[in-house]
């Protein structure tokens, strides 16, 4: 068995491998681990979401990493979430879409030495000398080898490679199966996290077979009791299948032409023939409802991409739920702990019926 992660028992518990980059400790599922896996070394890390979707607030000691998504909220998640979840603590930067300064959320990032900042969509170049700099690591995620070698020309710690089963934004157009091997040969010895359509044991084993060493997931993480989305989101996630979702551009108001996956809605169903029109920035289009957004009440108007979290009212059904293909394998929802621990627990089992002499 590959040692992906270093699993020794320690206070620290739980110690990543990618450690061996300079990773501070994630204290997150480490005696779990130990007792129950000591041969199996990995561990899943929950991927950025939404800003709006708290990914931090489902973030607890026993549920894998958390990221968070620095749009609008920087520095008050990160002052805000420091006490949760020390040390865990990844920042999002969203590409050049947005209407904020990355530089400036940079700065606030660096300042406040969060452990990593995961960067996505865009050439994270200009920061990791910075961040090195500032004892910070960067993560870059990618959907194409060409982005994987970009992010290691640029010194990247570590790379998470997102096939396009994802949910939410998708960088790249190629699977995860065809994709991860080609972005750890790329980059090695630079570690590789998978990303896109796993979200269970299964999953978790494979990508280790495709050799990444770690997963991240999203889709499985909405369907669990802190995660901050709308109840009629998560029971969307439970009720689709894999094939209720679609790579579309149409929730483009405010993030134009860029690909994510989203549930196929009657209303997505609706406007797919017309999907150009969700990235025509109308200033006209209707507003459907209204969320909140730092504290702050925020008109949505349609064609946002915005999933709705609990403070989301007005037209839901018109609203952006995104999810990867992976959502089949979502059918309960349960606390984020549990959904790690069985994670980890059948991997071990299925790395054991694996490893085990056919009986003749
Ligand atoms: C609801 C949702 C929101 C997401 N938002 C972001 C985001 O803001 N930034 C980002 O880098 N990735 C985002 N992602 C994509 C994840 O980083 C990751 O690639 C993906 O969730 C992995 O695939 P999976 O959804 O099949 O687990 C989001 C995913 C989901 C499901």
């Amino acid at each position: 068995m590959p040692g992906v992660y270093d699993c020794a028992e320690s206070p620290a518990g739980l110690r990543w491998r990618l450690q061996e980059c300079g990773l501070p400790p994630l204290p997150t599922a480490s005696a779990l681990w130990s007792r129950l896996f000591p041969e199996l070394h990995t561990l899943p890390a929950c991927a950025p979401v939404n800003a709006s979707l708290h990914p931090l607030r489902a973030g607890t000691h026993d549920s894998g990493s958390g990221w968070v998504a620095t749009p609008f909220l920087c520095d008050s998640f990160i002052h805000d979430s420091t006490p949760v979840y020390p040390g865990a603590l990844g920042v999002l930067l969203s590409g050049p879409h947005l209407p904020f300064s990355i530089e400036a959320i940079v700065d606030v990032c660096l300042e406040e030495r969060v452990p990593v900042l995961l960067t996505f969509w865009g050439d994270p170049t200009p920061y990791v000398a910075r961040a090195h700099a500032a004892g910070v690591k960067v993560i870059d995620q990618v959907g194409s080898v060409q982005g994987a070698q970009r992010a290691a020309q640029a010194g990247v710690d570590a790379v998470v490679a997102q096939g396009v089963e994802a949910g939410g934004h998708l960088a790249g157009e190629v699977g995860t199966v065809a994709l991860v091997p080609r972005v750890v040969d790329a980059v090695a010895p630079i570690p590789v996290a998978a990303a896109g359509g796993i979200a269970d044991a299964r999953g978790l084993v494979a990508a280790l077979a495709l050799g990444a060493q770690a997963i991240m997931i999203g889709t499985r993480r909405i369907a669990t009791t802190e995660a901050y989305a709308h109840s009629v989101y998560k029971q969307k996630i439970l009720e689709a299948n894999e094939d209720q979702t679609v790579r579309t551009t149409l929730f483009g108001f405010g993030w134009p032409n860029a690909p994510h996956r989203t549930l196929r809605t009657p209303f997505v169903e609706r406007w797919l023939p017309e999907e150009q029109r969700g990235s025509e920035q109308r200033p006209d289009e209707p507003t459907i409802g209204e969320t909140k957004i730092g504290g702050q009440t925020v008109p949505l108007q349609r064609f946002m991409g915005f999933p709705p979290t609990p403070d989301a009212s007005g037209d839901l059904d018109s609203m952006d739920y995104l999810a990867g293909q992976g959502v089949g394998l979502v059918n309960e929802i349960k606390p984020a702990a549990e959904v790690v621990r069985e994670l980890i627990e059948g991997a071990g089992h299925i790395l054991s019926t694996l490893t085990k002499e056919p009986e003749l």
